[in-house]
């Protein structure tokens, strides 16, 4: 596969000064590991920057969780892309569906936050997905084809581009998608990149799935066809989850 394997963590609104422990314990891990696949844990903004410094020199990157499209401004609150590129930050996840649900994000504000991300040399991680009503309705490949036209800036970098497909529904609900629902839905995304005007990069973008991905069970998700990594939020909690999925990972011969 011309595409090396990604595991993304997204530890959302968990973590305090104690949980760099396992930051510390997934980046020495990564350096005993020198076939293992690229890895990325987005810890909450708070610990950032010791996250980096933890990470120095192991080949863990370290990113954000969401950003303000501005590089600066009168935003209370809000955190812009130069800052987590400032706090050592190399990537930012835009659009996850928690933001787009609880802050009625739309595909205008995530395709702003991309840009901005870009702007600031960051790699920006879009997440996609269905709610559990437009999957059952028979929906659930054209909402996620019409998120991914509107939420990606007209011209895509595609060095700087993740793309995780997040079903609503199977996001820390224990259920994960069937396999073979996962991969008609990473072959519909890779043809929906190849028929944009921007195509030809269509190839090199990794298409990530998340929602409920677990040690047991990264390997068979990430050896489908257009499967190139894996977004995981709770079992990225833990160094010893997240070490375990990159060893099952690191097995099928991707990384
Ligand atoms: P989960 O979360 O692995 O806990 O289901 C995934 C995500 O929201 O990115």
């Amino acid at each position: 596969m011309a595409r090396a394997a990604l595991i993304a963590g997204n530890w959302k609104m968990n973590g305090l000064a104690a949980s760099l422990s396992e930051i510390e314990a997934v980046a020495s891990g990564l350096s005993a590991r020198p076939n293992a696949p690229e890895a990325l844990i987005c810890p909450p903004a708070t610990l950032l920057e010791r996250a980096v410094a933890s990470a120095q020199g192991t080949g863990l990157a370290i990113g954000g969780q969401d950003c303000h499209a501005d590089a600066s401004g009168a935003h209370t609150g809000d955190v812009s892309a130069e800052m987590l590129r400032d706090a050592g930050a190399t990537a930012v996840i835009a659009g996850h569906s928690e933001r787009r649900a609880a802050y009625a994000e739309s595909d205008a504000a995530v395709r702003a936050k991309i840009a901005g991300a870009w702007r600031a040399g960051l790699t920006a991680v879009l997440c996609v997905g269905e709610t559990l009503e437009q999957r059952e309705s028979g929906m659930a490949s054209e909402v996620v084809a019409a998120q991914l036209d509107a939420s990606l800036p007209a011209s895509v970098d595609p060095a700087r581009l993740e793309i995780a497909y997040e079903p609503v529904w199977a996001i820390g609900t224990g259920k994960s998608a069937a396999s073979a629902d996962i991969a008609n839905m990473h072959a519909h995304l890779r043809s929906c990149l190849r028929a944009r005007a921007d195509g030809k990069d269509a190839a090199s973008v990794r298409l990530l799935y998340g929602g409920s991905v677990k040690p047991a069970t990264v390997a068979e998700i990430v050896s489908l066809g257009d499967v190139d990594g894996a977004l995981v939020g709770g079992a990225s909690l833990k160094a010893t989850d997240f070490l375990a999925m990159l060893d099952a990972v690191a097995a099928l011969g991707h990384a």
